[in-house]
């Protein structure tokens, strides 16, 4: 059977965790890897829906993903999970009680965020319109330790990709893709 694991993507409303996620899933499965993304806004659409924003929603969430996401692993599946799961103490709960946790750190600086606003939140969180909006009005936890750290704000999306990639042939749970162009 496959080696599962779960590539953890965590940072801040329009770090990239979105497109980073179906980018890598592509690449994983011309690689011949099973894979399954879990992205926070389907889960807060199905799995979590109608949960809140405090911390104890925020955890009760970032556990629900980190369940699945193990049941998936643990079975050879590729996870890649994108939510911003904002606690540093929640994520390294799951660190030590999944198999192959791999956290990557999708690192931006809050002021690109707010410049890119793909979703049009910032200036509604800026406005007070939304309450606890992660990086305005509630708390974002950096990783100390992250395994990848990728920063989207000074590269490209080929080489937040190809870091990602490398990180995973280094630790033989995906094949050396050869062809694969950088
Ligand atoms: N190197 C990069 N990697 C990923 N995204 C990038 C990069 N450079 C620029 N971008 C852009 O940044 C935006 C990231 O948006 P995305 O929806 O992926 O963020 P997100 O982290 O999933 O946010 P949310 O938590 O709100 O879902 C996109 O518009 C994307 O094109
Ligand atoms: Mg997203």
């Amino acid at each position: 059977m496959e080696k599962g694991f779960i590539l953890w993507m965590t940072g801040l409303s329009g770090a990239g965790k979105t497109t980073l996620s179906r980018e890598l899933a592509k690449h994983l499965i011309e690689s011949g890897v099973a894979c399954e993304i879990l992205d926070g806004d389907e889960v807060r659409e199905n799995l979590s829906k109608g949960l809140g924003f405090s911390r104890e929603a925020r955890d009760i969430n970032v556990r629900r993903i980190g369940y699945v996401a193990n049941l998936l692993s643990r079975n050879g599946v590729g996870v890649i999970v994108a939510a911003i799961s904002p606690y540093r103490e929640t994520r390294n709960e799951l660190k030590t009680q999944t198999h192959n946790f791999i956290e990557v750190y999708i690192k931006c600086p809050i002021e690109e965020c707010i410049s890119r606003d793909v979703k049009g939140l910032y200036q509604k969180a800026i406005d007070g319109v939304i309450p606890q909006f992660t990086g305005i009005s509630d708390p974002y936890e950096e990783p100390l330790l992250p395994e990848v750290v990728v920063d989207t704000s000074k590269e490209t999306l080929n080489v937040c990709v190809s870091r990602v990639l490398h990180y995973l042939e280094q630790e033989q749970l995906m094949p050396i893709f050869t062809k694969r162009t950088e």
